[in-house]
């Protein structure tokens, strides 16, 4: 039976580790995180994400089991999974701590004590965590060989994930097509073996191209928010625009038509979240430590920074001082608790600069978590849309969650639309 270890058992990590598992493999999850690990094993999800706890339930003492030791797992395995999180360092690069950590760990498993490999078995190493382009073939590769003798017996490959938060199991269970970077026979025969069941296109492409389609894919949203967000401001300084119904009516061309694509081309409060930010800013870093400054992105970066800003400007327009703001909306979209990188951390701390002390916020998922995430921040939760209101003088949607539609029900307080959605 195929058997592998997937190390990280985030978005990415655990819906990989279940969709093998799901596939008939015997899936071992490694994480370092002690209170996660319990979590999972009681049968509960450390996030929300739609579908999965029913998979982790049935996979659990099936074919899904978290280890606490991973140096027996990784024995164990022919494939091994890096689903660890790569987040950004101060100059804006990917950190690459916790791969590396990972790393370590596989090789210290398979060497015995005089650094010899244990056994003759051939094991890939596979990263699915977000890497910039040239990662694998100018750090992983030289890293593993520097190992010694073990590193014949390992095949090295990055096979990047495009699954959506809100929709991990479907982005992952239905793929578009599977991405393999790696440069060797073996590892491209092994990887085929592997994703067999799936019935996608599979393209096996060198280590930089393997890399580079996942950066290509998270910076042309990026751009497309930071362009929808740039006309939007355009769009109010000449005035007399229906912003949302010029959109709306943009997205009628058949060659949008119908495209989920759309929803990226619409205004709103910057982006957010794990991903984009990150690594629009790591595709910029790696670039300019190559000796190509890029315009676009740059400029991609600056407009989403300055958002939070500017609604921030157009909520305290007017505003007293004493007025008690509502924000709804913490996660940084709707579907998802994930408040990481979230605009309406950015918005509130902007409020706050302005001398705004009297802040609450509803969100109908991310409540905990943006509290458990940011203790820091002083502001009010509440429980459900209608007290926000009650004790609110002015509304702010931040997140487009459907819900917030409904809040004209509620009478006819001064609602800020951040999301352009009533
Ligand atoms: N979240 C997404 O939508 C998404 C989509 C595609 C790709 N990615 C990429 O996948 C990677 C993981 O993202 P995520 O959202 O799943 O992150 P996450 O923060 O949800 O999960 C990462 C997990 O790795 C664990 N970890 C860290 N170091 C470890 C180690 N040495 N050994 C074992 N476990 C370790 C952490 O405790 C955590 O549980 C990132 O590179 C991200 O950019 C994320």
């Amino acid at each position: 039976m195929i058997t592998v270890t997937v190390f990280g058992l985030g978005f990415v990590g655990l819906t990989t580790a279940l969709g093998f598992a799901d596939m008939g493999y015997k899936v071992y999850g490694v994480d370092i995180d002690a209170g996660r690990k319990d979590t999972l094993r009681k049968g509960e999800l450390p996030f929300s994400e739609p579908h999965m706890r029913d998979v982790l339930r049935e996979q659990l003492g099936k074919n899904f089991t978290v280890t606490d030791d991973p140096a027996s797992a990784v024995r164990e395995s022919e494939y091994i999974f890096y689903c660890v999180g790569t987040p950004y360092s101060e100059d804006g690069s990917a950190d690459l701590r916790y791969l590396f950590s990972a790393i370590d760990s596989t090789v210290d498993a398979l060497v015995n004590e005089y650094g010899d490999p244990i056994d003759g078995n051939i094991r890939l190493m596979i990263t699915k965590s977000t890497i910039p382009p040239s990662t694998t073939s100018d750090k992983i590769v030289p890293y593993v060989a520097s190992k010694g003798k073990i590193s014949k017996n390992i095949g090295i490959a990055n096979n990047p994930e495009f699954l959506r938060e809100g929709h991990c199991w479907d982005d992952f269970m239905n793929a578009d097509r599977i991405i393999v970077g790696c440069d060797d026979d073996r590892t491209k025969d092994m990887m085929d073996v592997l994703y067999r069941p799936m019935n996608v296109p599979k393209f096996f492409v060198s280590h930089n191209t393997g890399e580079f389609i996942k950066y290509l894919s998270n910076t042309i949203l990026a751009t497309l928010i930071s362009y929808s967000n740039e006309m939007a401001t355009i769009a109010d300084t000449i005035g007399g625009i229906d912003i949302p119904k010029a959109f709306n009516i943009l997205h009628m061309d058949k060659r949008w038509n119908g495209c989920a694509m759309t929803s990226y081309v619409y205004p709103g409060c910057g982006y957010g979240g794990y991903c984009l930010p990150k690594d629009t800013n790591a595709m910029l870093a790696q670039s300019k430590n190559r000796g190509f400054e890029p315009q676009i992105l740059k400029e991609v970066i600056a407009t989403n920074e300055n958002r939070p800003r500017m609604m921030a400007n157009m909520i305290s327009n007017g505003l007293d001082k004493n007025n008690r703001i509502g924000i709804l909306g913490l996660s940084f979209k709707p579907g998802s608790d994930d408040v990481r990188d979230t605009p309406a951390l950015k918005i509130i701390k902007e409020l706050q600069k302005k001398g705004y002390e009297k802040i609450s916020a509803y969100d109908p998922v991310a409540n905990k978590e943006f509290s458990l995430r940011y203790p820091e921040i002083k502001i009010t939760i509440r429980d459900n849309m209608k007290e926000l209101y009650d004790e609110s003088d002015v509304m702010v949607i931040v997140t487009a969650w459907n819900e917030f539609r409904m809040i004209r029900e509620y009478g006819n307080k001064r609602v800020i639309d951040c999301r352009y959605m009533l």
